[in-house]
């Protein structure tokens, strides 16, 4: 299946259609890396690549860095396996990675409620960051109810639910070259 022509996929019992072209999503990463690429020009940030769903953005962001970032990979997760938020889950990040004293830069596929994010910023915060900055692909504006804006935003999209890119639809759909939004 030539999976750059499809403009419908069906996930279990969902259809989604077509929304943003991967030669748009590149496009707007390299754009947000220039800007990285300035904001961090005399800082090495501590990039913490939030998994699973920023997987494939974090990949295309962070090769067109010249920062030299040390990366790191933190697994937190508001959803499940559904369309609903749920429970927050616990923090995991390795032992060995030291925050205090350390310029982060949070990468995250999606920013919807936003609570992931605030939960990260003051994990972040109580561990010492000494500055603390989020890079998100999309963002729902009308679903946020956080209190800090992403720093660095890909798209703003309406507050329908999207897959593809990294992200996931009941843990499917993550390696869509495009992303695509629910349909009707
Ligand atoms: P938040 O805590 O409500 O901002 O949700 C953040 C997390 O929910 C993201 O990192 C995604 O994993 C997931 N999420 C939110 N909206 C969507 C969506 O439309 N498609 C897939 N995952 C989503
Ligand atoms: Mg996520």
């Amino acid at each position: 299946m030539d999976f750059t022509v499809m403009n419908e996929v069906k996930i279990n019992d969902k259809v989604f259609r077509k929304m943003i072209d991967e030669s748009a999503i590149l496009q707007r990463v390299q754009e947000m890396a220039d800007r990285i690429n300035l904001d961090y020009a005399q800082k090495s940030p501590l990039v913490l690549i939030v998994l699973n769903g920023a997987f494939i953005f974090a990949a295309d962001l962070l090769r067109r860095l010249n920062v030299g970032p040390e990366i790191q990979f933190i697994k937190i997760s508001s959803y499940r396996n559904a369309m609903v938020a749920g429970e927050l889950e616990e923090v995991s990040l390795g032992k060995e990675v030291i925050i205090e004293g350390r310029d982060l830069l949070i990468v995250e596929d999606i920013i919807d409620t936003g609570t992931t994010g605030e939960y990260l910023r003051a994990y972040a915060k109580v561990s010492g960051a000494c500055s603390i900055r989020l890079a998100c692909l999309l963002f729902k504006p009308d679903n946020f109810t956080g209190k800090h804006l992403p720093e660095y935003i890909g798209f703003e999209i309406p507050s329908d639910f999207v897959v593809g890119y990294g992200l996931d639809y009941a843990q499917k759909g993550r390696e869509l070259r495009h992303i695509y939004t629910l349909a009707g």
